[in-house]
């Protein structure tokens, strides 16, 4: 029966009822997509069907005609107003107000509807991905934002999530900053971050040689103190070079004092990444840390199941997978025996597809790996490590981001041209959070006036954080995007402060009717007038837009449907008197209403990572 079935979804109903018809119409055996879509005005009524203009061309009947057919053949009963043709051959789509309430009802449960599409399913997020030693700047924002929204989304479809933060632990780099440590003699006990990512930087500096700048000088006859000076950088190079290879060596043999100052650089390095994640709010802890490090033994196994399978070649003494279709080859091993970042990831999709079953793994790192990642995929695939155990294909997934800029549209920057660090940006966000929070408690008829300084204080981190999140992941992934604080957060405009203050007004509005003692839990939905109808349409999208946005991993249309939501409800409150309504049936409808949009936009704003306060 239809109207069992609209309960759970309006569009199923119509694409099942359509794909029929539209079988019948053209008398073909067959599954035709219907091409079921909302309607961008609610003058052409609540969905269309769009399938009669290709299939008409492609069989010769005029799109009209077709429309005119299947309209013959649909059987809806209740679940339709009406239905017309419109254009060359829409099929426009009224739903019946009665049906139509009674599927936001149902809707109305501790799943606000989303269906467990994902029960059984596992995914592994790669996020985060911090180096040890270094401070996190804006790029680690997104890496993480973007990463734990997608991993909430999954979760909440009832996926198995796994989040991965591949620490940057191990290798040259973090031996280098061992060596200038040890050389500095500084108390490892009592590091900063802030001083142990100068060390890292100023090791990374003794370690660049300048054999081109060598050349280059004795070519254009340079003065022999250029030279000199040259030649000396060269071997000072060289020299902290094989000095923190021995280092690594002794290390990797596990020298328990190397072992021992090298935790302590993790803990000193981990102490101030998991502060700046507590600001940003995400589930990311210590224990989703599984870093490069814990790949280390698996690394020469590896190389010798590629080689042994024969997916992998020796070249001058390395180990290499070559593609036809590109020229670079994949470089596992050096000639002098060393390991690469591309080896431990090999290890990692092993790990993350055999061991943890992934069928999908998602790396939510900088665009500029794209070439790292599409090799290293397809190095996986070449030797069938793409397979879970039970043999279904994960999908490798990068997910690659665009970058954070300035106002001068450059790469955002300090004054004196520093990256900035992440915990600056954020605590910036969050001053200004709470400035603008504490301006409007001010307002005798704000709901915060005289409220505690620290719940005005908590509240205002809330803004400043989901300020950021929200243009972050409304952006969309791919695209760069301008930091512009005055801009995101705003309360007017596509911001999360504006969401959120929506959930706020919403929230108010709830508690009056709580005191007033009005029952509306229960209360038929009527979706009498045409903004009722509006907001009742609009609820119903929510698990179709949870789906598409985990699907697509794509952030952005869940923000897009958020701010969407927001100015419906607006809209309905304009001209819908809630409370001040008299008849006792119609108030508790759109009180239930009211209870649900709260609902949804607070439980889609969670899905982003950003907490929704109930007064602002
Ligand atoms: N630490 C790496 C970097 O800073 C990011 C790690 C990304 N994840 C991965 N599996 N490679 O570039």
């Amino acid at each position: 029966m239809p109207t069992k079935q609209i309960k759970q979804d309006p569009l199923s109903v119509l694409d099942h009822a359509f794909r029929a018809a539209i079988a019948r119409a053209l008398d073909e055996e067959g599954d035709f997509d219907p091409v079921i879509r909302a309607a961008q005005n609610p003058k052409f009524g609540d969905y269309q069907c769009n399938a009669a203009m290709a299939l008409g061309k492609s069989r010769g009947i005029k799109p009209r005609e077709l429309a005119e057919r299947i309209l013959a053949q649909v059987e809806l009963g209740e679940v339709v107003e009406a239905m017309e043709i419109a254009g060359p051959g829409f099929i426009n789509i009224t739903l019946g107000r009665r049906v139509l309430g009674e599927a936001v009802a149902e809707m109305d449960d501790d799943r606000l509807g989303i269906p467990r599409q994902g029960n059984g399913h596992v995914i592994t997020v790669d996020l985060c991905g911090v180096n040890v030693a270094k401070q996190m700047h804006v790029g680690h924002l997104r890496a993480t934002i973007i990463g734990d929204s997608i991993a909430n989304l999954h979760e909440r479809l009832g996926w198995t999530v796994h989040r991965e933060n591949h620490l940057g632990d191990w290798g040259l780099p973090i031996a280098m900053t061992m060596t200038a440590l040890e050389n500095s003699g500084a108390d490892l006990e009592q590091l900063t971050l802030d001083a142990l990512n100068v060390a890292y930087r100023d090791a990374q500096l003794s370690g660049r040689s300048d054999v081109k700048g060598l050349a280059g000088a004795i070519a254009h006859g340079c003065g022999p103190h250029r030279i000199a000076e040259l030649e000396t950088q060269n071997e000072g190079a060289i020299e902290n070079i094989s000095r923190a290879k021995e280092t690594l060596i002794a290390l990797q043999s596990g020298d328990s004092a190397l072992v021992a100052n090298w935790n302590a650089l993790i803990d000193c390095t981990m102490r101030e990444v998991f502060d700046t994640l507590g600001l940003l709010n995400v589930g990311i802890g210590p224990e989703h840390n599984r870093g490069e490090s814990f790949y280390k033994d698996k690394l020469a196994g590896v190389v010798e199941q590629f080689i042994e399978s024969g997916t992998a070649v020796e070249d001058n003494g390395a180990i290499v997978v070559r593609f036809e279709d590109r020229e670079r080859p994949l470089l596992i091993r050096k000639s002098d025996g060393g390991f690469l970042y591309a080896t431990t990831d090999l290890a990692a999709i092993r790990h993350r597809v055999h061991d943890l079953k992934s069928e999908r793994v998602v790396y939510v790192v900088d665009a500029r790996q794209k070439d790292h990642f599409k090799d290293v995929f397809d190095g996986s695939r070449r030797i069938g490590w793409d397979r879970t155990p039970d043999g279904i294909e994960s999908d490798l997934h990068h997910l690659p981001f665009g970058s954070v800029l300035g106002r001068d549209k450059k790469p955002l920057k300090t004054r004196s041209g520093e990256n900035f660090t992440l915990r600056a940006l954020l605590e910036e966000a969050i001053e200004r959070g709470t400035r603008e929070v504490v301006a409007r408690a001010e307002d005798p008829n704000a709901p915060t006036h005289g409220i505690p300084p620290e719940e005005l204080e908590s509240i205002g981190r809330a803004v400043g954080i989901s300020a950021v999140k929200y243009a972050d992941l409304s952006s969309g992934v791919t695209r760069d995007y301008i930091f512009d604080l005055d801009r995101m957060i705003a309360f007017e405009g596509n911001t999360g402060p504006y969401i959120q203050y929506a959930h706020a007004r919403i929230s108010s509005i709830l508690m009056k009717a709580e005191k007033q003692e009005i029952q509306w839990q229960d209360a038929r939905i009527l979706l009498d007038t045409s903004e009722e109808k509006q907001l009742g349409l609009a609820i119903m999208r929510y698990p179709q837009v949870v789906q598409e946005t985990a699907d697509q991993l794509e952030p952005h249309r869940l923000c897009t449907y958020l701010y969407d939501l927001a100015n419906t409800y607006s809209t309905f409150y304009q001209g819908c008197p809630v409370l001040k309504n008299d008849d006792e049936g119609v108030r508790a409808s759109r009180l239930r209403i009211c209870s649900m949009t709260r609902r949804i936009l607070a439980d889609g704003l969670a899905l982003l990572g950003i907490e929704s306060p109930s007064r602002m």
